[in-house]
């Protein structure tokens, strides 16, 4: 049968003290769409830079396609491609002439790789913009282009590192759009975020805090752990509401800057919460229950950094991370 895209077991990754992989054990199935979510510092880029055999674990087995990322790093690295955050593409060469070199490097004849960059530059709607300096090509170009790099050697399976962070709501649902068509073409596309509708395409999302998995299941059951919806409450001293929530028997998580409280029918509870609550109320909202929200209920920490504001709607379908640290 088919080995698994990605099987990893038990594994650990340190730097020093710090210890980013506490013990991951994740199998991804050929032709899913795997999503990562965590916060800052959780540990995803680390287990990518792993898979992509750009380090080497600590302890533990991660294989790509069957093959161990550390005895078998070469066929690891012709299966699979990555776009991280930071740009891989040479700024100064072409689009056309990146395509080439990454051919090049990867062994394939001038003339193949030549016909293989037209045809990707073509399929992602670059093929005007791929004879100029990639500095000069708009962000969302450049994105498509490093997408683009990653295709050159026609990979099973595509690792995608927060690969849209920064860009423009158009720009990034024209690089889902190339994505989506490659997952349906079979190939396997795991992925991190920060944006949570992106996630909300994946067929199932491991929930990852400090180097260990909390939940791994797809985006609708994990949303159904919750067990109701959601209320999310902005208030003058949040100490001071928890306890008095605590105390009629509700646990509510702090989010950042907001408490979340989750009821089988929070718009019916809402009213009299309101008016019974000892502390001024300055804002007040009642959802269906996000992927952050699973999150918080967790962990008690949301994915969004502290102290930023949340944007307008509470953030959902908004990037989670408000503000990087
Ligand atoms: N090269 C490194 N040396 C030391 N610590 C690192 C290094 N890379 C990452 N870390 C630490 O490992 C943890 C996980 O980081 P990372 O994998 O980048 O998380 P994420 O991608 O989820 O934000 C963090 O505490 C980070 O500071
Ligand atoms: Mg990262």
């Amino acid at each position: 049968m088919f080995a698994p895209a990605v099987a990893v077991a038990g594994l650990v990754k340190r730097y020093g003290e710090v210890e980013a992989l506490r013990g991951i054990d994740l199998t991804v199935q050929p032709g899913e769409r795997f999503a990562l979510l965590g916060p800052n510092g959780a540990g995803k880029t680390t287990l990518f830079s792993i898979l992509a055999t750009l380090r080497t674990p600590t302890a533990g087995t991660a294989r790509v396609l069957g093959r161990d990322v550390v005895t078998e790093r070469d066929a690891v690295r012709r299966a699979m491609g990555i776009v991280f955050q930071e740009p891989a593409i040479e700024q100064r060469l072409s689009g056309r002439d990146n395509l080439l070199l990454m051919g090049l490097l990867y062994g394939l004849p001038s003339a193949a790789a030549r016909k293989r960059a037209d045809e990707i530059l073509g399929s992602l709607g670059l093929a005007e913009a791929a004879g100029r300096p990639a500095k000069n090509l708009s962000g969302g170009q450049r994105r498509k282009l490093e997408l683009a790099r990653a295709l050159v050697t026609d990979p099973q399976i595509l690792f995608l590192d927060e690969a849209t962070l920064g860009l423009d709501v158009d720009a990034r649902r024209g690089f889902w759009t190339h994505v989506r068509t490659l997952a349906a073409a079979g190939r396997t596309v795991f992925f991190t975020t920060h944006y949570m509708e992106e996630a909300e395409v994946a067929d199932r999302i491991a929930l990852i805090d400090a180097g260990r998995i909390v939940a791994l299941d797809t985006p609708r059951a994990l949303k159904a752990r919750l067990g109701g919806g959601v209320i999310r409450l902005q208030t003058d001293d949040d100490a001071l509401a928890r306890t008095w929530l605590a105390e009629r028997g509700w646990a509510a998580e702090a989010g950042g800057t907001e408490l979340m409280l989750v009821h089988a029918d929070p718009a019916a509870v809402l009213p009299e919460l309101l008016r019974h609550l000892p502390v001024k109320v300055r804002r007040a909202e009642v959802h269906e229950p996000s992927l952050d929200d699973v999150f918080l209920k967790l962990t008690g920490r949301g994915f969004a950094s502290e102290g930023a504001a949340a944007p307008a709607g509470g953030g959902r379908g908004g990037p989670n991370g408000r503000g990087r640290p």
